[in-house]
């Protein structure tokens, strides 16, 4: 995997920039263009399916969709607020939107600065990183490539304790300020494009964080997701692991009240509610769908609640913020922007994103995203 020239490597192995802040690519108008980008961006049909595609009938894939279109918002006249303002805090962080970038990995066989580009322009618009990692880059990398950048490190609760503690380690190490444990990935989903296509992940783009010379290869750590044979962890084994691993940690993947009290009880200090964009359960609901029953289960504790699964524009973010999240993480979307522009894709997904929801929150009548609300929407 080749590193582009904007990115240069240093001799202990960082990297870091050597072009100024890129400016926001306005070849693409709207969000849809930045899709299309990527389309034309990935000549390999196999790999646009891998980005693309879901599990078994993609029936989860489109409910999340679905979900989002079902709900309207209740416009309000007259209201008299100013410019509404983006800011609010998720996890201790201070965000300038109100918006994570998913852990979507093997990214850099979209764009070859992978999650480097991703982090930058995140920087800039004051979103953070969920860092995957079975990314093209290493975690210090890409901490490198955006030294000041709010980012939580994402690892999969699977293989041995020790390995996980490890990569805890690095991350503290490496300025990560929190984890993101993806609970919903104990085994690749059934995923029937790749198997129809014959599609296999290019193994050097995953293996960022464990190079062929690292200390733990990389069929120790994502070899379960394939070979099946191992017991899946429990809340309590990775209760014990993130408790001894000292940051804070969320759990991506919950869907259900139960497991929201679940992780809740393990030491979560965050849900990600998410069925992995469709990738994992097909049949599981769509997330938005679960977003009423978690943040019930959740309510009135110091639990905080993102969500993902088929945020594709600025409408989606406003109505789940809305249902009770308090941040919102976008996977594909960022994936179709880094493709079709890099770095400036990214910074341009920001940008229209931006603009869309300072729109609806004028026509809503609400200022501050705490002052978003269920009473502002409508089912049809
Ligand atoms: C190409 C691709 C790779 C992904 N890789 C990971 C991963 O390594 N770890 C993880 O927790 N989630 C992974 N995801 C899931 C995303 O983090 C996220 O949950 C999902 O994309 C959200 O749905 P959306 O794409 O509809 O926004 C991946 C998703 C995509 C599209």
């Amino acid at each position: 995997m080749s590193i582009a020239p904007s990115i240069q490597v240093t001799e202990d192995g960082q990297a870091f920039r050597a072009a100024p802040e890129a400016r926001p690519d306005d070849r693409f108008a709207t969000l849809d263009e930045l899709v299309a980008g990527a389309r034309d961006a990935i000549a390999d049909d196999g790999l646009w399916d891998f980005l693309e595609g879901g599990a078994g009938d993609e029936q989860t894939l489109a409910d999340n969709r679905a979900a989002f279109a079902r709900l309207r918002l209740r416009p309000r006249l007259m209201s008299g607020i100013g410019v509404p303002s983006l800011e609010t805090t998720f996890f201790g962080i201070e965000l300038g939107v109100p918006i994570l970038t998913s852990p979507f990995g093997a990214e850099g066989q979209f764009h070859p600065e992978g999650h480097l580009a991703v982090a930058r322009a995140n920087a800039v618009a004051g979103a953070a990183s969920i860092v995957p990692e079975a990314s093209t880059f290493s975690l210090e990398d890409i901490a490198a490539a955006a030294p000041r950048a709010a980012r939580i490190m994402q690892l999969h609760p699977m293989g041995s304790e020790r390995t996980v503690a490890w990569m805890i380690g690095r991350a503290a190490a490496a300025g990560y300020g929190a984890i993101c444990f993806t609970c919903d990935c104990p085994t690749a989903g059934w995923r029937e494009r790749n198997l129809r296509n014959r599609f296999d992940v290019d193994l050097a783009a995953v293996s960022g964080n464990y190079p062929p010379d690292g200390e733990v290869g990389l069929e120790e750590v994502f070899g379960q997701l394939f070979r099946r044979d191992e017991p899946i962890w429990t809340w309590e084994r990775l209760a014990a692991v993130a408790a001894e691993g000292g940051l804070p940690w969320m759990a991506k993947g919950v869907l259900t009240a139960e497991d929201a009290l679940a992780a809740a009880h393990a030491g979560a200090r965050a849900v990600l509610v998410s069925n992995h964009g469709g990738r994992q359960l097909d049949g599981a609901p769509a997330s938005l769908s679960q977003l009423p029953e978690i943040a019930r289960a959740l309510e009135g504790g110091a639990v905080e609640i993102a969500l993902d699964s088929g945020v594709r524009r600025g409408a989606d973010v406003i109505k789940a913020l809305a249902l009770g999240a308090d941040a919102v993480v976008v996977g594909r979307l960022a994936a179709y922007a880094l493709a079709a522009g890099g770095e400036r894709g990214v910074a341009r997904m920001h940008e229209l994103l931006r603009e869309e929801m300072i729109t609806i929150m004028s026509l809503v009548g609400r200022e501050r995203i705490a002052d978003l609300d269920r009473s502002m929407l409508q089912a049809p």
